[in-house]
């Protein structure tokens, strides 16, 4: 039985700040089936590309990236928030929906000419994608595609990564 995944999202107005509607993945995520159904349509449209690595930014795009990596059969390098990794990192600074972050990978953890697959669970101004994008491009790696749970359309994200493949389960 396919589920409706909206259900499986809850919305919090005015959170973390006034205006912003928040949309929340924990109760997808707490469903086992709900959970793997999402993550199984994100390894569906990635099967046929090739990825060599999946490359998720910190903290949700490690839930949803993670079991996509295991099941494609291949390794996840994360891009973290500053600060947080041991060895040689390269940074890229970036404007979210509320706030600015910079987001760190480690400087071998993509090697040139490797194709990869860009997970996180929300595209929202693209701002935290392209930054990631710009990591993995500056170590050589191809983007081959990019995947998220939830498209936020009126916040344009899409427009930022109109050059690559993208897909997203759900739009609100
Ligand atoms: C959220 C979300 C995406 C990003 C989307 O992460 O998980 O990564 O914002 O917004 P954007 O498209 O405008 O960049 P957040 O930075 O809140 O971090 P978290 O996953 O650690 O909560
Ligand atoms: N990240 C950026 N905007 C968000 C939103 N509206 N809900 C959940 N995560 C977000």
């Amino acid at each position: 039985m396919t589920l409706d995944l909206y259900k499986y999202v809850a919305s919090i107005p005015d959170y973390p700040e006034k205006g912003i509607i928040f949309r929340d993945i924990l109760p997808l995520m707490a469903n086992g089936k709900a959970f793997k159904q999402a993550t199984d349509e994100l390894v569906a449209y990635a099967k046929d590309k090739q990825v060599d690595m999946v490359v998720g930014p910190e903290a949700r795009g490690f839930i949803v990236g993670c079991p996509i990596a295991r099941e494609l059969q291949v390794g996840f390098a994360p891009a973290r928030k500053k600060g947080k990794l041991p060895r040689k990192a390269i940074s890229s600074t970036y404007k979210l929906e509320y706030g600015t972050a910079t987001l760190q990978m480690e400087a071998d953890s993509i090697k040139p000419g490797q194709r990869v697959l860009v997970v996180d669970d929300l595209l929202a101004t693209g701002g935290t994608i392209s930054a990631t994008i710009d990591m993995v491009e500056r170590m050589g790696g191809k983007v081959v595609g990019c995947a998220f749970l939830i498209e936020l359309k009126d916040l344009h994200g899409r427009e930022k990564i109109k050059d690559y493949d993208m897909e997203a389960l759900m739009e609100f």
